[in-house]
Formats: structure tokens, sequence, C-alpha cells
């Protein structure tokens, strides 16, 4: 067997191993939020401070992410939203991390 064929084949095998979780991410880059339309402004407000799974582990109502949002300024120093982006954010807490 030739030495540089093998090392091409193993590179190769390499980088498919690599690459195949990368590709779930290229799908989904705000993981683990799921995706849709707010999701974005969603990772971008909350990942200053916690992990994302502290976000998609509640399942609220529209009400409670509302009372939640204010919190998270009021008490968690988190930097108060302006109108239309935490509508949006609103908007995307309760329509894809709300209640069952
Ligand atoms: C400035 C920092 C900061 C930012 C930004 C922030 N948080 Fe938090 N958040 C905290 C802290 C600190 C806690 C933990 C509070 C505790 O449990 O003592 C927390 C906890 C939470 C919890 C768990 C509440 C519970 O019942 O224990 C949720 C849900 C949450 N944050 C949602 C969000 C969302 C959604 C965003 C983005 C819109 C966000 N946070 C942005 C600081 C922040």
């Amino acid at each position: 067997m030739n030495l540089t064929r093998f090392t091409g084949a193993a590179l190769a095998a390499l980088t498919l191993a690599f690459a195949t979780p990368a590709m779930a991410d290229d799908d989904n880059p705000f993981a683990p939020l799921p995706p849709g339309e707010g999701a974005e402004e969603t990772y971008y407000a909350c990942i200053a401070c916690h992990s994302l799974r502290t976000v998609t582990n509640g399942a609220y109502s529209r009400r409670v992410w509302d009372e939640l949002l204010d919190w998270m300024v009021e008490d968690q120093g988190m930097m108060e939203l302006e109108p239309d982006e935490r509508e949006i954010i609103l908007d995307y807490l309760a329509t894809y991390i709300g209640e069952e």
C-alpha cells in the first residue's frame, strides 16, 4: 500500500467524522434554541449570562415569559431590550418554548 494514499484516506475519514456534527450545527446555528423567527435575537440577548439550556429548560406561557423578561432586567442585570426587539423575543419564546 502506498503511504500517501493511506494518509489521504485516513484524513478523508477524519474529516468526515468531524464534519458531521458541524453540519448539524449549520442547520441550526442557535442550538439548543429551536429554529424559528426570532431565534437569532433571543440567542444574542440571552447567551451573555447563561447557557441557552437555561432558556429551553422552561416551557412557559407568554405571560410568564413576559414576567421573566422583566425579572431578568430588574433582578438579574439584563440590559433592557428595545421594545421591538423585546416583542420579537417574547413572540419567539411564547411560540417555540411555550407551554405544551
Ligand atoms: C445579565 C445577565 C442575564 C441575561 C442577559 C439573561 N439572563 Fe436569564 N438569568 C440570569 C441569572 C443570573 C439567572 C439565574 C437566576 C437564579 O436562578 O438565581 C437567570 C435565569 C434564567 C431563567 C431560569 C429562571 C428560573 O426559574 O430559574 C430563565 C428561564 C432565563 N434566565 C431566561 C432568560 C432569557 C430568555 C434571556 C434572554 C432574553 C435571559 N435569561 C438573559 C441572568 C441573565
